[in-house]
């Protein structure tokens, strides 16, 4: 136990600034408003705070495209903000992560403005330039993350740059040292700052492939998702290890990478004693209703093994070396009791069944805003009402494949990203206690019932199940450092596993359909200890629609009650 850091024995939540409380009135979040809030997450157990991109930035991608990554937005507040936050979170026993976007810029940056001024700017290097085909074609046919080409056309200086994601979001070349040296000097800023650590965005693109060539298309755009070019190419553990050694090494920090394209075999290489980050977001057990091209209009049928093994093999795969960030939820997925269980299912059950899991899997849980509360994806009207880019370029991608306009509405009901981003809920108070004034993106209308006031004074809310989770979690090591074995491998509606310290056990079960199902396993029958549970009592071991349980099974001494 004591070997564990503490970043392994707390929880991370995460914020999304914009929606998450806004105490200026302007209908957005900011800092000043998370600072109010820390009491509300200091008693939810949580010991570091991942506050998505707060700096400079014209906000194509909220903050995702930075144009200066030593300041902080205006419309977040002041660098004196920043570090109020950064004490006041330090007090209540709270470390602030920082996330650090480091595969692009925004295009307002001013190193992309020197850089596409001349061929011969000194910055010219820092980004990916490319001549274009003959017939003025982009070099290749790599559709970008949020839809269209992974190049865009400058007048100026007659070629292509490459950005992975929105053409507002130019990569930065990681060949040159210079590149690479300016962003460790800017992740020790933030460290000399007293953040406790970084989630590191999208960085299995930062390096490219030695050739730049046309892959097989993948839809009617004749184009090919830019991931299956860029991600995870030969060589960039060597960029990522210089990336340890010049900044995070040593440091009594934590690191977590988004690592899309790397797979649970590599996870070795990735994290751990030898790796170059804590821990990896990896997205196996999320991208279970998606085909490879991530396109939201071919959403693909899943079934429970599929998930159960993703996670059980990330488990394993970090049961030696490494660690787990568990997580069912982001900024970029929708709702979770949404994305695994029908619209259908009892909201509050499903949030429960999950959130069993969250805390029970071997790792450090992450915690999105809201989902704590339980909140639901919502349907705006049209898409004109998003503010997702990815949303846009996906309705858009849809059309083109031939689906209604109301068949492409109806793919960003289910995968929008603005379905996590509504305004958090605090209250039924207007606009949810969000905001004085008009918010950025609507409430969900449910939030009169569904809001963190409410669930704060019933006994049987989803925010009290977080609590009394997160105390399990404190009161018993196993849930920290007991090992992981999956039990009913094959069974499409209840996941079960073990965790294992010394002579005791806890068993989780958690039924994931709305039918009942007998779950007689004999060493609960023996001397199973109920600890938790979604419903009321247990008679017996037929798990109802929805239901998840926690066992302690104590193993006995061979010599309790004989006789000296
Ligand atoms: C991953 C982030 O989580 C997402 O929100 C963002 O749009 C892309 N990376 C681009 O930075």
């Amino acid at each position: 136990m004591d070997n564990l850091k503490w970043w392994q024995k707390t929880l991370v939540y995460q914020i999304y600034p914009k929606s998450f409380c806004d105490s200026s009135g302007d209908g957005s979040g900011d800092l000043n408003g998370i600072t109010e809030k820390l009491d509300y997450i200091r008693d939810l157990g949580v010991g570091a705070i991942w506050l998505t991109p707060v700096y400079v930035s014209p906000m194509v991608d909220n903050g995702y495209d930075i144009a200066d990554y030593r300041n902080i937005a205006p419309e977040y507040g002041t660098m004196t903000d920043m570090e109020k936050l950064i004490g006041e979170a330090k007090k209540r026993g709270i470390r602030i992560v920082m996330d650090l976007v480091f595969n692009h810029t925004s295009d307002q940056h001013s190193w992309f403005k020197e850089s596409r001024v001349d061929h011969g700017n000194c910055k010219r290097d820092w980004y990916i330039w490319r001549d274009a085909r003959p017939d003025g074609a982009p070099p290749t046919n790599w559709r970008g993350i949020f839809g269209g080409s992974a190049w865009t056309f400058d007048e100026a200086t007659k070629q292509y740059y490459l950005h992975t994601f929105a053409k507002e979001q130019p990569d930065l070349n990681w060949e040159n040292p210079e590149v690479r040296n300016v962003l460790y000097e800017i992740a020790n800023f933030w460290l000399d700052k007293g953040v406790g650590g970084f989630r590191i965005d999208a960085i299995t693109y930062i390096k490219k492939p030695e050739e730049f060539k046309d892959l097989p298309a993948d839809g009617p755009d004749g184009m090919s998702n830019v991931h299956v070019a860029t991600a995870n190419q030969p060589g960039i553990l060597e960029f990522l290890h210089e990336f340890k050694r010049e900044v995070f090494a040593g440091k009594d920090i934590f690191t977590v990478a988004e690592a899309n394209g790397v797979s649970t075999e590599e996870l070795p290489q990735w994290v751990g004693r030898n790796g170059a980050f804590d821990m990896l977001l990896e997205f196996s057990h999320m991208d279970l209703d998606m085909e490879a091209s991530s396109l939201w209009c071919r959403p693909v049928d899943w079934k429970l093994t599929k998930l159960k093994k993703a996670l059980s093999n990330s488990q394993r795969a970090t049961s030696e070396n490494g660690w787990y960030p568990a997580f069912f939820e982001n900024h970029d997925q929708p709702r979770s009791v949404n994305k695994f269980f029908p619209y259908h299912a009892d909201q509050k059950l499903v949030a429960k069944v999950l959130a069993t899991v969250l805390f029970t899997l071997k790792g450090t849980p992450f915690i999105y805003e809201g989902e704590e509360l339980g909140m639901t994806n919502i349907k705006l009207s049209s898409i004109e009402c998003y503010d997702d880019i990815a949303s846009k370029g996906q309705y858009e991608i849809a059309l083109q494949e031939g689906f209604s306009r109301q068949q492409a509405l109806e793919f960003v009901w289910n995968y929008s990203r603005d379905n996590a981003r509504t305004p958090m809920q605090w209250t039924s108070e207007k606009h949810a206690g969000f905001t004085s004034g008009e918010p950025w993106l609507p409430v969900n209308e449910n939030y009169d019932e569904l809001n963190a006031k409410q669930e704060l004074q019933d006994e049987g809310s989803v925010l009290r199940y977080y609590h009394r989770l997160a105390k399990l979690r404190q009161e018993y090591d196993i849930l920290l450092i007991g090992s992981y074995e999956e039990l009913l491998e094959a069974d499409e509606q209840i996941f079960a596993y073990r965790r294992v310290l010394d002579k005791n056990k806890m068993i989780i079960l958690c039924n994931f359909s709305g039918r009942e199902k007998a779950c007689n396993l004999t060493e609960i029958e023996d001397n199973g200890k109920l600890l938790i549970s979604n419903y009321r009592d247990a008679p017996n071991l037929v798990l109802r629609a929805y239901e998840a349980r926690v066992y302690l099974c104590e193993g006995r001494n061979p010599f309790e009650g004989c006789s000296q």
